[in-house]
């Protein structure tokens, strides 16, 4: 049948090619003309396929779905989102931290869980990982933070020495490293872990009254885990093991759900609490501050073109929808700067014109030109204006994510509170929720990467460190790696 011939190849601006196969050369041994622009508008487009890989979570994939409320919220915020029954189309793409495009999966690595909810008041964007806590409390560490878990100078390999060399020097990361040496360091699939904010945030009802908030998102599969030696042979074997996961079973109508829980803390307790609530290498523990559900993400749709849709995402925490504001979490308020300025770096100014990050709301910006803007821009350019331009509504949409501060300028590491301290909850964690078999494993991966050339003075810190996390597991480290 006619219908069933392939559509004919034609040129990036539509005209048909003469041939797929063939250069425009003189004779059939002669030279290639320079008029052959089909062959040199495929050898540039080649040439220029790559976009920079993203500086940190290089490598990861993601999927499309929806975010549905089954709890009623809007007691504590107003956000369209999170009204009873509403439902928003979502994006979300997984990845791991310090790999780069290629890198395999099963590598021990905190997870990327970062979240595009497409809302009727623009796109609010909430970019977790699976982890609760984070290594550094200030965003003044993190790019030192990122260059130590990549790659050194002059071999550009990986190196033990320089992360333990980081996290021994930098105790407050002892929660996160105690985290990401248990079975949660290496997840068995994308779809079998969890996604938390790790930051606290800020919630406004209707009333304006504020809470602060931490997102879990409870994966419905179960939290499963590979063991080090599984992960080892699996990133030998299949180095998108994850990323072909996620895809075969969206693929397979198995449509992967996670359940959002909030802890919620009514706005005047953040003073008096007993742990700083905007440390971010700290949890509120579960006792404190229940977890209240709110609703269920479920993804059912692939990517058509893995670049267009997933490499070109662009998330932002500074993405906030009325309703949904940020801390006094220092990282937190790094981050509001930090994405956006990637994503002009990585894809250009107009990135929030690819339609992967569209909001699905209308737009009503003053921006304006600059590399390959496609919305055509309308006067008036200005504003104030009295030509009909947009206008900010401040009765509709007022300022309500606010707090006090006051103070000297000053560089100073947060006030603590009563319970504050570097070790105490990575001791928790160690003591009270592992169980015999999981410390057994924590060992085991401690000294298995302790061993892969970590060298002194570094290698009698790390046990120290251990040891002020808990001193029975620190012995055993030391034990484990031959130092007093
Ligand atoms: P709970 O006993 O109420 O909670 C312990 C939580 O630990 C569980 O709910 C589970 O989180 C998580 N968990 C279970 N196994 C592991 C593991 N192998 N590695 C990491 N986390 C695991 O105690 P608290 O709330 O008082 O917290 C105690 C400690 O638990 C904290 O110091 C922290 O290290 C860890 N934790 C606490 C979380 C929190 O938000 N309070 C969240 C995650 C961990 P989940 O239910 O999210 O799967
Ligand atoms: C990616 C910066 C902390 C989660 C990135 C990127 C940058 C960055 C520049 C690459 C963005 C891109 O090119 O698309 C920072 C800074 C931090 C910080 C400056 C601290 C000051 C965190 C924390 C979390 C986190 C605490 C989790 C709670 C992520 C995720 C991605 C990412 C999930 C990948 C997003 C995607 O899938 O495209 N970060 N980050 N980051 N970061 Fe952070």
């Amino acid at each position: 049948m006619s219908s069933d011939k392939p559509k004919p190849t034609t040129t990036d601006a539509g005209i048909p090619v003469a041939s797929d196969e063939y250069s425009l050369t003189v004779g059939a041994d002669g030279p290639i003309l320079l008029q052959d622009h089909y062959l040199i508008e495929q050898m540039a487009n080649f040439n220029r396929e790559r976009i920079a890989e993203r500086q940190p979570h290089a490598k990861g994939a993601g999927a499309f779905g929806h975010f549905e409320v089954t709890h009623d919220v809007s007691a504590y915020t107003k956000a369209a989102l999170f009204q009873p029954g509403v439902k928003t189309d979502t994006l979300i793409r997984f990845s791991t931290v310090a790999g780069e495009q290629g890198s395999p999966d099963t590598w021990r690595d905190p997870r990327g869980f970062a979240l595009k909810f497409y809302t009727t008041e623009g796109n609010y964007d909430m970019v977790g990982n699976n982890t609760p806590v984070f290594f550094i409390r200030d965003p003044m560490k993190f790019q030192h933070f990122i260059r130590s878990q990549k790659r050194r100078a002059d071999s550009g390999l990986r190196d033990h020495d320089m992360q333990w060399d980081f996290w021994t020097l930098s105790p407050e990361s002892a929660h996160q490293v105690a985290w990401l040496m248990g079975d949660r360091g290496i997840p068995k699939t994308w779809r079998h872990m969890n996604g938390y904010s790790s930051h606290t945030y800020m919630w406004v009802n209707a009333a304006g009254e504020r809470f602060w908030v931490k997102y879990h998102f409870k994966t419905d599969q179960g939290v499963e885990c590979l063991t080090q030696d599984e992960a080892v042979r699996i990133a030998g074997e299949d180095a998108d093991y994850h990323r072909r996961d996620l895809f075969q079973s969206i693929a397979a109508g198995d449509y992967p759900s996670w359940t959002l829980q909030m802890q919620i803390m009514p706005f005047a307790e953040a003073a008096t609490y007993r742990f700083n609530p905007f440390d971010l290498t700290k949890v509120w523990p579960h006792a404190d501050y229940p977890l209240q559900e709110v609703g269920k993400l479920t993804l059912n749709r692939n990517p058509t073109d893995f670049h267009t849709e997933i490499e070109q995402a662009a998330f932002e925490p500074n993405n906030l929808v009325p309703g949904i504001g940020p801390s006094p979490d220092k990282m937190l308020l790094g981050r509001l700067f930090a994405y956006a300025d990637a994503h002009r770096a990585r894809m250009g100014v107009n990135y929030k014109q690819i339609p992967v990050n569209r909001p699905q709301c209308p737009v009503h910006s003053y921006s304006k030109d600059g590399a390959m803007r496609v919305d055509n821009v309308a006067d008036p350019v200005y504003a104030p204006n009295s030509k009909g331009g947009p206008q900010a509504d401040p009765a509709q949409y007022p300022a309500v994510d606010v707090w006090n501060a006051s103070g000297e300028f000053m560089r100073a590491a947060y006030t603590l509170h009563k319970d504050d301290d570097d070790w105490g909850q990575a001791g928790t964690l160690v003591r009270e929720v592992l169980d015999d078999a999981a410390r057994d494993r924590l060992v085991s991966n401690v000294v298995g990467h302790l061993k892969e050339g970590v060298q002194e003075p570094v290698l009698s810190r790390a046990v120290q460190y251990w040891r002020n996390i808990d001193k029975a597991i620190g012995d055993r480290i030391a034990a484990g790696v031959g130092v007093k």
